[in-house]
């Protein structure tokens, strides 16, 4: 005779929202700037356009804008928010945090608001928290925000970089829900995160408040990022699925950071993933860091892909290393 499956609380996500710059830049307006081309930006990276923020434009703005997005597809008010937590490596300020500010903007004055800092994995170390703290109690409904304007830190005459990266936001709103502890239940099912602080000058900013006290240029070592990069996402995507007890065929979508078709397609080919399963915006968004799975996200829900239900798994890494999964039933 089997047991009852007993209630357990689960971090249920409600909605999605996301915001982007207006203006587009292409790979031939990067053509005008540095010396490169079309073909080379598609081949090597898949990326053919991506959002640069104008005048006005910043993590702040393009992160409220998501959240109220959000908050509007969920079908819930600001005012029953009790934590934000903003992704991003790229705040308005050096403090306070970019979470507070949009705390301001939305007109939330209780809770708590706060920044995680984990660059491009930063969405999924935010998710992690923001479902720990559901389920010790600590909070019932969450913004988890990945905003970003890389654009501000990029050298424009680094080819090897600024080809890259784009700017944008997205958002989810968390609510804490009981349901019986299944699978099949929706909500967070599993999160994983790692950081390997040995790789820091792999991909670091040359700059900050306790050394130069400016705010420094994205510097990469695209190759060598490269190179673990494939190994270090298909491990930890394997542990989350392993933790769920789950196989690759049961997921209905994966979300990945986007930040080269040839890293998830690699990704793919070593979990036997069918690349239709993988909800790819990098070509039209370029690698937006933190923001770039929950832009991902949006699309996909909205445009009717991803349905309720749906397993769905994100996935990133990026500098430090930072690397993690998490895997969710919508
Ligand atoms: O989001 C956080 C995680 N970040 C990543 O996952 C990024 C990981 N790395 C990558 O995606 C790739 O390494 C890049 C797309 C950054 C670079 O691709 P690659 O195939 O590793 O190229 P490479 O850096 O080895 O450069 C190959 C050649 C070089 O020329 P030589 O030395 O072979 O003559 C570069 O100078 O391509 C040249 N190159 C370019 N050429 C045209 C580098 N950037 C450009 C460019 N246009 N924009």
């Amino acid at each position: 005779m089997t047991e009852p499956s007993r209630d357990i609380v689960r971090s249920v996500i409600k909605g999605c929202g996301s915001a982007l710059p207006h203006r587009v830049m292409t790979n031939a307006d990067m053509s005008k700037i540095v010396d490169t081309s079309d073909e080379w930006i598609v081949e090597r990276t898949g990326i053919r356009a991506r959002h640069i923020a104008g005048e006005g434009e910043t993590t702040r703005s393009l992160g409220a804008l998501a959240a109220k997005r959000a908050l509007e597809h969920a079908g819930i008010a600001a005012s029953a928010v009790d934590l934000i937590i903003v992704a991003t490596a790229t705040p308005d300020q050096t403090f306070p945090a970019t979470a507070t500010l949009i705390q301001a903007d939305l007109g939330i004055t209780k809770g708590a608001a706060f920044d995680v800092q984990a660059v491009c994995s930063g969405f999924v170390y935010a998710l992690t928290v923001a479902d720990a703290m559901i389920k010790a109690g600590q909070a019932q409904c969450v913004l988890v925000i990945g905003s970003e304007t890389f654009s501000r830190i990029l050298d424009w005459t680094d080819r090897g970089t600024c080809v890259l990266f784009g700017d944008g936001a997205g958002a989810i709103v968390l609510a804490a829900e009981t349901h019986p502890d299944s699978r099949l239940s929706p909500g967070v099912l599993v999160s994983r995160i790692h950081s390997d602080g040995r790789y820091h000058d792999k991909l670091y900013v040359d700059g900050g408040p306790s050394t130069t006290q400016t705010v420094g240029h994205l510097r990469m070592e695209g190759r060598e990022v490269f190179k673990h990069a494939v190994g270090n996402i298909a491990a930890v995507m394997e542990e989350a699925m392993l933790a769920a007890g789950v196989g690759p065929a049961e997921v209905d979508w994966f979300v990945p950071h986007q930040a080269n078709r040839r890293i998830l397609e690699g990704t793919a080919k070593k979990l036997g993933i069918p690349e239709d399963r993988i909800v790819m915006t990098l070509d039209r968004h370029g690698n937006t860091s933190a923001a770039s799975i929950p832009l991902a996200f949006d699309a996909a829900v909205k445009d009717g892909r991803i349905a309720k239900g749906d397993l769905v798994l994100f996935e990133a890494m990026g500098g430090g290393f930072t690397w993690g999964a998490v895997l969710a039933r919508f």
